[in-house]
Protein backbone atom coordinates (compact mmCIF):
# COMPACT_ATOMS: atom_id res chain seq x y z
CA UNK A 1 0.00 0.00 0.00
CA UNK A 2 1.71 3.48 -0.96
CA UNK A 3 0.71 6.05 1.80
CA UNK A 4 1.18 9.35 1.26
CA UNK A 5 5.01 9.26 2.36
CA UNK A 6 6.20 6.32 0.60
CA UNK A 7 7.06 8.18 -2.65
CA UNK A 8 9.29 11.01 -3.77
CA UNK A 9 7.62 14.17 -5.47
CA UNK A 10 9.33 15.10 -8.80
CA UNK A 11 10.96 18.71 -8.54
CA UNK A 12 10.23 22.05 -9.07
CA UNK A 13 13.43 23.67 -7.71
CA UNK A 14 14.35 27.17 -9.15
CA UNK A 15 17.70 29.15 -8.43
CA UNK A 16 17.09 31.59 -5.31
CA UNK A 17 19.56 34.47 -4.77
CA UNK A 18 23.36 34.25 -4.08
CA UNK A 19 24.95 36.49 -1.35
CA UNK A 20 28.26 38.50 -2.17
CA UNK A 21 31.72 36.34 -2.68
CA UNK A 22 32.71 35.46 1.03
CA UNK A 23 36.15 36.68 1.98
CA UNK A 24 39.08 34.72 2.51
CA UNK A 25 42.35 35.96 5.07
CA UNK A 26 45.31 37.40 4.12
CA UNK A 27 47.24 34.60 5.74
CA UNK A 28 45.30 31.72 3.91
CA UNK A 29 47.52 29.87 1.46
CA UNK A 30 44.86 29.79 -1.76
CA UNK A 31 45.06 27.17 -4.53
CA UNK A 32 46.86 28.08 -7.83
CA UNK A 33 43.35 27.89 -9.84
CA UNK A 34 42.15 30.73 -7.78
CA UNK A 35 41.44 34.54 -10.17
CA UNK A 36 41.90 31.64 -13.82
CA UNK A 37 39.18 30.35 -15.34
CA UNK A 38 40.77 26.94 -15.28
CA UNK A 39 43.41 25.57 -13.50
CA UNK A 40 47.02 24.79 -14.49
CA UNK A 41 47.65 21.40 -16.32
CA UNK A 42 48.66 19.33 -13.26
CA UNK A 43 51.38 17.19 -14.48
CA UNK A 44 52.71 15.34 -10.93
CA UNK A 45 52.33 11.57 -10.72
CA UNK A 46 48.98 10.00 -9.58
CA UNK A 47 50.46 8.38 -6.35
CA UNK A 48 52.18 10.24 -4.03
CA UNK A 49 55.33 9.79 -1.29
CA UNK A 50 54.14 9.48 2.17
CA UNK A 51 55.00 13.11 2.87
CA UNK A 52 52.80 13.90 0.48
CA UNK A 53 49.81 11.34 1.68
CA UNK A 54 50.35 13.04 5.23
CA UNK A 55 49.04 16.90 4.16
CA UNK A 56 46.06 14.95 1.87
CA UNK A 57 45.33 12.90 5.03
CA UNK A 58 45.10 16.29 7.37
CA UNK A 59 42.90 18.21 4.96
CA UNK A 60 40.69 15.35 4.42
CA UNK A 61 39.79 14.65 8.03
CA UNK A 62 39.90 18.39 7.84
CA UNK A 63 36.93 18.16 5.28
CA UNK A 64 35.72 15.53 7.12
CA UNK A 65 35.26 17.32 10.65
CA UNK A 66 33.63 20.76 8.80
CA UNK A 67 30.72 18.07 7.38
CA UNK A 68 30.07 16.97 10.69
CA UNK A 69 29.83 20.17 12.48
CA UNK A 70 27.81 21.62 8.96
CA UNK A 71 25.19 18.58 8.76
CA UNK A 72 24.08 19.45 12.35
CA UNK A 73 22.63 22.58 10.95
CA UNK A 74 20.64 20.97 8.47
CA UNK A 75 16.97 21.10 9.34
CA UNK A 76 13.91 22.45 7.77
CA UNK A 77 13.93 26.63 7.71
CA UNK A 78 17.94 27.04 7.43
CA UNK A 79 18.86 28.04 3.66
CA UNK A 80 21.95 26.60 1.67
CA UNK A 81 24.06 30.03 1.98
CA UNK A 82 23.30 29.62 5.97
CA UNK A 83 25.03 26.24 5.05
CA UNK A 84 28.09 27.86 2.90
CA UNK A 85 28.57 30.51 5.57
CA UNK A 86 29.01 27.82 8.72
CA UNK A 87 31.17 25.61 6.55
CA UNK A 88 33.30 28.74 5.27
CA UNK A 89 34.08 29.88 8.26
CA UNK A 90 34.67 26.49 9.75
CA UNK A 91 37.34 25.49 7.44
CA UNK A 92 39.35 29.65 7.47
CA UNK A 93 39.42 29.57 11.23
CA UNK A 94 41.53 26.30 10.77
CA UNK A 95 43.60 27.42 8.38
CA UNK A 96 41.99 25.94 5.11
CA UNK A 97 41.05 27.64 2.14
CA UNK A 98 37.35 26.02 1.31
CA UNK A 99 38.15 24.64 -2.37
CA UNK A 100 35.53 25.31 -4.29
CA UNK A 101 35.49 29.02 -3.62
CA UNK A 102 36.77 30.37 -7.06
CA UNK A 103 37.38 26.88 -8.75
CA UNK A 104 36.40 27.38 -12.74
CA UNK A 105 34.77 30.46 -11.13
CA UNK A 106 32.26 28.54 -9.08
CA UNK A 107 31.13 31.07 -6.60
CA UNK A 108 30.06 29.72 -3.20
CA UNK A 109 32.41 27.56 -0.74
CA UNK A 110 30.79 24.24 -0.79
CA UNK A 111 27.96 22.78 -2.98
CA UNK A 112 24.33 22.24 -2.21
CA UNK A 113 22.56 19.82 -4.13
CA UNK A 114 18.99 19.65 -3.31
CA UNK A 115 16.43 16.76 -4.37
CA UNK A 116 16.28 16.41 -8.01
CA UNK A 117 20.05 18.16 -8.61
CA UNK A 118 22.47 15.93 -9.31
CA UNK A 119 25.76 17.75 -8.11
CA UNK A 120 27.80 21.52 -7.74
CA UNK A 121 24.30 23.49 -6.37
CA UNK A 122 24.88 26.87 -5.74
CA UNK A 123 24.42 28.29 -2.48
CA UNK A 124 22.14 30.48 -2.03
CA UNK A 125 18.52 31.73 -0.19
CA UNK A 126 16.81 28.48 -1.23
CA UNK A 127 15.13 27.27 2.73
CA UNK A 128 15.44 23.77 2.99
CA UNK A 129 12.18 22.22 3.49
CA UNK A 130 10.44 19.26 5.53
CA UNK A 131 11.40 15.95 3.39
CA UNK A 132 13.74 17.36 0.77
CA UNK A 133 17.17 15.70 0.55
CA UNK A 134 20.39 17.53 0.28
CA UNK A 135 23.71 17.10 -0.95
CA UNK A 136 26.88 18.79 0.88
CA UNK A 137 29.79 19.24 -0.99
CA UNK A 138 32.96 20.14 0.86
CA UNK A 139 36.66 20.38 0.24
CA UNK A 140 39.35 21.89 2.26
CA UNK A 141 43.12 22.73 0.86
CA UNK A 142 45.64 22.55 3.83
CA UNK A 143 49.00 22.67 3.17
CA UNK A 144 49.22 22.34 -0.09
CA UNK A 145 46.61 19.51 -0.50
CA UNK A 146 42.83 18.93 -0.85
CA UNK A 147 40.65 16.96 0.80
CA UNK A 148 37.30 16.33 -1.36
CA UNK A 149 33.76 14.82 0.85
CA UNK A 150 30.23 14.96 0.21
CA UNK A 151 27.07 12.91 2.21
CA UNK A 152 23.68 13.56 1.55
CA UNK A 153 21.41 14.40 4.29
CA UNK A 154 17.70 13.99 4.77
CA UNK A 155 15.48 17.29 5.90
CA UNK A 156 13.37 16.27 8.84
CA UNK A 157 11.03 13.31 7.76
CA UNK A 158 11.59 11.92 4.15
CA UNK A 159 9.34 9.69 2.01
CA UNK A 160 10.58 6.14 1.78
CA UNK A 161 11.56 6.00 -1.77
CA UNK A 162 14.08 8.64 -0.88
CA UNK A 163 15.12 7.30 2.14
CA UNK A 164 16.41 3.87 0.22
CA UNK A 165 18.21 6.10 -2.56
CA UNK A 166 20.19 7.79 0.08
CA UNK A 167 20.88 4.42 2.03
CA UNK A 168 21.95 2.35 -1.40
CA UNK A 169 23.96 5.36 -2.16
CA UNK A 170 25.82 5.74 0.35
CA UNK A 171 26.49 1.53 -0.18
CA UNK A 172 26.74 1.74 -3.81
CA UNK A 173 30.01 4.01 -2.76
CA UNK A 174 31.54 1.79 -0.20
CA UNK A 175 30.76 -1.08 -2.43
CA UNK A 176 33.37 0.44 -5.05
CA UNK A 177 35.48 1.76 -1.88
CA UNK A 178 35.47 -2.11 -0.97
CA UNK A 179 36.33 -2.91 -4.83
CA UNK A 180 39.57 -0.87 -4.82
CA UNK A 181 42.44 -2.87 -4.16
CA UNK A 182 45.70 -2.67 -5.62
CA UNK A 183 46.56 -4.54 -8.79
CA UNK A 184 42.65 -4.34 -10.18
CA UNK A 185 41.81 -2.21 -12.91
CA UNK A 186 40.02 1.25 -11.78
CA UNK A 187 37.10 0.27 -13.82
CA UNK A 188 36.05 -2.55 -10.79
CA UNK A 189 34.87 0.55 -8.64
CA UNK A 190 32.56 1.64 -11.22
CA UNK A 191 30.93 -1.80 -12.39
CA UNK A 192 30.60 -2.54 -8.35
CA UNK A 193 28.52 0.74 -8.28
CA UNK A 194 26.48 -0.09 -11.09
CA UNK A 195 25.56 -3.46 -10.15
CA UNK A 196 24.30 -2.18 -7.01
CA UNK A 197 22.78 0.25 -8.34
CA UNK A 198 20.81 -1.86 -11.07
CA UNK A 199 19.60 -4.00 -8.75
CA UNK A 200 16.91 -1.60 -7.59
CA UNK A 201 16.20 0.12 -11.30
CA UNK A 202 18.35 2.71 -9.88
CA UNK A 203 20.38 5.11 -12.83
CA UNK A 204 23.94 5.86 -12.57
CA UNK A 205 25.37 9.11 -13.93
CA UNK A 206 28.23 8.64 -16.03
CA UNK A 207 29.50 12.56 -16.45
CA UNK A 208 30.05 13.54 -13.68
CA UNK A 209 33.22 11.05 -12.01
CA UNK A 210 35.39 10.38 -9.14
CA UNK A 211 39.05 11.92 -9.28
CA UNK A 212 42.73 11.53 -8.22
CA UNK A 213 42.90 14.44 -5.83
CA UNK A 214 45.53 15.74 -3.62
CA UNK A 215 48.35 18.39 -4.68
CA UNK A 216 45.69 19.23 -7.38
CA UNK A 217 41.76 19.66 -7.10
CA UNK A 218 41.14 17.18 -9.74
CA UNK A 219 44.34 15.70 -10.85
CA UNK A 220 43.46 14.11 -14.25
CA UNK A 221 42.72 10.40 -13.22
CA UNK A 222 39.35 9.45 -13.73
CA UNK A 223 37.27 6.85 -11.76
CA UNK A 224 33.92 6.57 -13.25
CA UNK A 225 31.01 5.38 -11.84
CA UNK A 226 29.53 3.09 -14.32
CA UNK A 227 31.04 -0.18 -16.15
CA UNK A 228 33.22 1.21 -18.68
CA UNK A 229 34.93 -1.86 -19.70
CA UNK A 230 37.31 -2.44 -21.65
CA UNK A 231 38.19 1.26 -21.25
CA UNK A 232 40.05 2.14 -17.77
CA UNK A 233 41.49 -1.00 -17.37
CA UNK A 234 44.67 0.75 -15.81
CA UNK A 235 45.75 -0.69 -12.74
CA UNK A 236 45.14 0.59 -9.37
CA UNK A 237 48.73 1.42 -8.09
CA UNK A 238 49.26 1.54 -4.10
CA UNK A 239 49.99 5.53 -3.34
CA UNK A 240 47.09 6.36 -5.04
CA UNK A 241 44.96 8.83 -3.46
CA UNK A 242 41.37 9.53 -5.40
CA UNK A 243 37.58 9.99 -4.61
CA UNK A 244 35.00 7.60 -5.35
CA UNK A 245 31.26 10.16 -5.21
CA UNK A 246 28.72 7.93 -7.64
CA UNK A 247 25.61 9.63 -7.76
CA UNK A 248 22.53 7.03 -8.20
CA UNK A 249 19.13 8.76 -10.10
CA UNK A 250 15.32 7.44 -9.23
CA UNK A 251 14.51 7.61 -12.93
CA UNK A 252 17.18 8.82 -15.72
CA UNK A 253 20.45 9.12 -15.45
CA UNK A 254 20.53 12.04 -18.06
CA UNK A 255 20.52 15.51 -16.93
CA UNK A 256 20.09 18.82 -17.90
CA UNK A 257 22.34 22.39 -16.69
CA UNK A 258 20.72 25.38 -15.76
CA UNK A 259 21.81 28.56 -16.77
CA UNK A 260 23.95 29.34 -14.36
CA UNK A 261 26.60 26.71 -15.71
CA UNK A 262 27.10 24.68 -12.23
CA UNK A 263 23.54 23.11 -11.10
CA UNK A 264 23.16 19.64 -13.11
CA UNK A 265 19.80 18.66 -12.65
CA UNK A 266 17.72 15.10 -13.31
CA UNK A 267 15.75 15.58 -16.56
CA UNK A 268 12.92 13.99 -15.21
CA UNK A 269 13.48 16.07 -12.52
CA UNK A 270 13.27 12.68 -10.01
CA UNK A 271 15.50 12.63 -7.17
CA UNK A 272 19.06 11.67 -6.96
CA UNK A 273 21.57 11.46 -4.11
CA UNK A 274 25.74 11.36 -4.06
CA UNK A 275 28.41 10.33 -1.52
CA UNK A 276 31.79 10.99 -1.71
CA UNK A 277 34.81 10.04 0.09
CA UNK A 278 38.65 10.62 -0.67
CA UNK A 279 40.25 7.49 -0.36
CA UNK A 280 43.82 6.13 -0.07
CA UNK A 281 45.35 3.13 -1.91
CA UNK A 282 47.29 0.91 0.60
CA UNK A 283 48.65 -2.49 -0.22
CA UNK A 284 45.40 -4.22 1.22
CA UNK A 285 43.23 -2.28 -0.34
CA UNK A 286 41.05 1.78 0.19
CA UNK A 287 41.74 3.59 3.46
CA UNK A 288 38.91 5.79 3.86
CA UNK A 289 40.78 9.60 4.03
CA UNK A 290 37.36 11.79 4.64
CA UNK A 291 36.57 10.33 8.43
CA UNK A 292 36.01 13.01 11.06
CA UNK A 293 38.35 13.25 14.12
CA UNK A 294 37.57 11.14 16.89
CA UNK A 295 35.18 11.77 19.21
CA UNK A 296 34.25 14.63 16.95
CA UNK A 297 30.46 13.32 16.02
N1 LIG B 1 33.80 18.81 -4.85
C1 LIG B 1 33.35 18.53 -6.20
C2 LIG B 1 33.88 17.18 -6.55
O1 LIG B 1 33.55 16.26 -5.86
C3 LIG B 1 33.80 19.56 -7.17
C4 LIG B 1 33.08 20.81 -7.03
S1 LIG B 1 33.67 21.89 -8.19
C5 LIG B 1 32.87 23.29 -7.77
O2 LIG B 1 34.70 16.97 -7.40
F1 LIG B 1 33.42 24.22 -8.44
F2 LIG B 1 31.60 23.13 -8.02
F3 LIG B 1 33.00 23.52 -6.51
CO1 LIG C 1 35.25 15.09 -5.86
CO1 LIG D 1 33.40 16.83 -3.82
Amino acid sequence: MASALSQAPVGTLTRGTVSPQRPIPEHIDRPNYVGLPEPPKYTGPDSFDAETVARIRRAARLAADAMVATGRLVKPGVTTDELDAFAHNYLIERGAYPSCLSYRGFPKSICTSINEVVCHGIPDSTVLKDGDIVNLDITAYLDGAHGDHNVTFMVGEVDEESRLLVERTQEAMMRGIRAAKPGRPINVIGRAIEVYARRFGYGTVHEFIGHGVGPAFHTGLVIPHYDAAPEYSQPIEPGMVFTVEPMLTLGTRHWDMWEDGWTAVTRDRKRTAQFEHTVLITDEGAEILTLPTEGDS
